[in-house]
């Protein structure tokens, strides 16, 4: 019983560190999925695209695109409540030969091969993750975020979904 107690203490206290040291990007909040199907109509997402949503949470975004468009989706998730969600119900959607989940840390993902990125993070998240994007995304890979934009930059479009922004970037058109 004791243990019990002292676990979930230690468990609180890794997450206070992951926010103290900027690991955490974003508390969870599920995209609903109508605005899902917006962000996922601005960035022409098809079935030649390679989808990643960094910080899946339950992989609704992934199980989205490759289910209305095709897509294969790849997921990082920080949370194992989370990500065990997310391997559930990619198996329960039959898609787990499009979609991998692994539960690690978003900025440890190789961004090379994504054609696609989703984000539903915070602006800070956003800004936190701006040079790997730019470094690492291909030549004509779409970025879309709902509801927060990378500071001090122009969207190449934009849409509303339940009155809430949403933005597409596309950060490497030419190099
Ligand atoms: C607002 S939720 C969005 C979830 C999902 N993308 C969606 O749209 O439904 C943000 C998610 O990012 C996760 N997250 C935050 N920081 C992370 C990091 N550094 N690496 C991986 N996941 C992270 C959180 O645990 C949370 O589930």
């Amino acid at each position: 019983m004791g243990g019990g107690s002292s676990n979930s203490q230690a468990l609180r206290l890794g997450l206070w560190f992951r926010y103290w040291f900027g690991q955490r990007l974003a508390p969870y909040h599920g995209t609903p999925p109508h605005v899902a199907r917006r962000m996922l109509q601005l960035a022409r997402v098809n079935a030649a695209d390679r989808v990643v949503d960094l910080g899946c949470g339950d992989a609704r975004l992934l199980i989205a695109a490759a289910k209305h468009h095709g897509a294969h989706g790849y997921g990082v998730e920080l949370d194992s409540d989370l990500f065990q969600a997310g391997v559930r119900s990619v198996q329960e959607e039959g898609l787990a030969h499009m979609i991998t989940l692994e539960q690690r840390d978003a900025f440890t993902v190789d961004l090379s091969t994504a054609t696609v990125v989703v984000l539903y993070l915070t602006v800070k998240g956003n800004s936190k993750l701006y040079p790997r994007l730019v470094q690492q995304l291909p030549v004509g890979a779409r970025v879309v975020s709902f509801c927060w934009p990378f500071e001090n930059l122009e969207p190449s479009s934009k849409t509303k979904a339940d009155g809430i922004d949403v933005f597409l970037y596309e950060f490497n058109k030419v190099r």
